[in-house]
């Protein structure tokens, strides 16, 4: 039987692969031990998630252990050995706030973390694709240096503009703030690409715009718009961060995501890096994020606009998909921007 390691499996993209993967018939092997409360508090804390899974998932186990600690790991690696045929690294410290003020943490967990369970593929399953959550943070804050205009609801590019379609792969990622959380990241994403190019592993990192989904342990530092959905609805209010919080982003569904997980394990490559997001399809700026809310749940949410924006938030983001689309053609996104706002309306009820 096949055998799946999923890291962070009860985060939001970890647990829709757990279930997306059973459903394909794998046994499943997670490792999660809830580091995200310790970031967020209790609006983290993905307890929850879990108790779903093991209800949903009869092949799913959970192993409550830290991806930092290389023995606990070595451990696991070592039990399933060659039964391991995929692993999905989803765990992450993924706040720029969080990462500032806990850097050795954020860069252990992100940077550590990441090569631990790189060594232990290429010591105990070299044969089994190695997907990794990478983010747009590793640019940095040059996608703020473009050309970018404000128009009435968001900031925006010239349809002339050659970035209009989104930011493409080969996007500099030097010479730019990136945030601590973006570095430790990009140590990660880095590494996970030497492991293909240099060792010959087949791994892939997926670098990231807005991931969101019902299973999002949405918190004030992390899962925009999960958070963004269940502040408007129970509190009625939000703060806006810098930006007129007119700044855009591209909403991919964790569905649509794990989708080209299994496409890029049906078909893989070596070090390869993919921007992945929901493109020109799907994006929304702040405030018609919050639009939407108020027109689907027929609501008024209080509007707080902060001026200082967050360090290397961006003001402009859109992926360019079209890498990822030209060499998986069968992959199709099926969530634009305002179906997730219902689906995680209706999630809250
Ligand atoms: N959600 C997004 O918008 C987004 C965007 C770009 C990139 N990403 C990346 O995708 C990945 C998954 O994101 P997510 O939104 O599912 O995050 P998440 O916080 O919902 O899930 C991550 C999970 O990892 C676990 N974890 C953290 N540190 C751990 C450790 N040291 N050992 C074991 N488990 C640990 C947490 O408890 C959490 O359940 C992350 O790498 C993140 O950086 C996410």
């Amino acid at each position: 039987m096949s055998l799946a390691i999923i890291t962070g499996s009860t985060g939001l993209v970890g647990s829709e692969a757990v279930n997306f993967l059973h459903d394909k018939g794998f046994e499943i092997i997670g490792i999660d031990n809830n580091l995200r409360k310790l970031f967020f508090g209790k609006n983290g804390s993905t307890s929850w998630v879990k108790s779903k899974l093991l209800k949903r998932n009869k092949k799913f186990k959970n192993y409550n252990v830290d991806i930092r600690n290389l023995n606990s790991l070595h451990n696991i690696f070592k039990k399933y050995q060659k039964k391991i045929s995929i692993i999905v690294h989803c765990a992450a410290q993924p706040s720029h706030d969080y990462g500032k003020n806990f850097p050795f943490l954020d860069f252990n967990v992100n940077a550590t973390g990441t090569l631990n369970l790189l060594e232990l593929t290429k010591k105990y399953c070299p044969e089994a694709p190695f997907i990794f959550m990478s983010t747009n943070k590793v640019y940095g804050d040059n996608p703020n240096k473009l050309k970018i205009f404000e128009k009435k609801t968001r900031w925006e590019l010239k349809k002339k503009d050659k970035h209009y379609k989104g930011i493409k792969e080969n996007f500099s990622i030097d010479n730019a703030t990136h945030s601590f959380f973006g570095v430790s990241k990009t140590y990660a994403d880095l590494m996970v690409q030497e492991y293909g190019k240099n060792i010959g592993l087949k791994t892939v990192c997926f670098r990231a715009g807005c991931i969101t989904g019902p299973n999002h342990s949405g918190a004030t530092l992390h899962g925009f718009l999960s958070y963004l959905v269940k502040a408007s609805l129970k509190m009625k209010k939000y703060n806006l961060i810098g930006y007129k919080g007119k700044q855009v982003r591209d909403n991919l569904h964790s569905h649509d995501l794990v989708n080209c997980f299994w496409e890029f394990y049906k078909k893989p490559r070596y070090g390869e890096i993919y921007n992945i997001g929901g493109g020109r399809y799907s994006n929304c700026s702040i405030i018609e994020a919050l639009n939407y809310v108020e027109e689907i749940a027929k609501i008024n949410v209080k509007k707080k606009i902060l001026k200082t924006p967050r360090v290397g938030d961006h003001i402009w983001y859109i992926s360019d998909t079209s890498k990822f689309k030209k060499h998986y053609p069968r992959w199709k996104q099926r969530y634009n921007t305002k179906k997730i706002i219902e689906e995680l309306i209706e999630h809250q009820k």
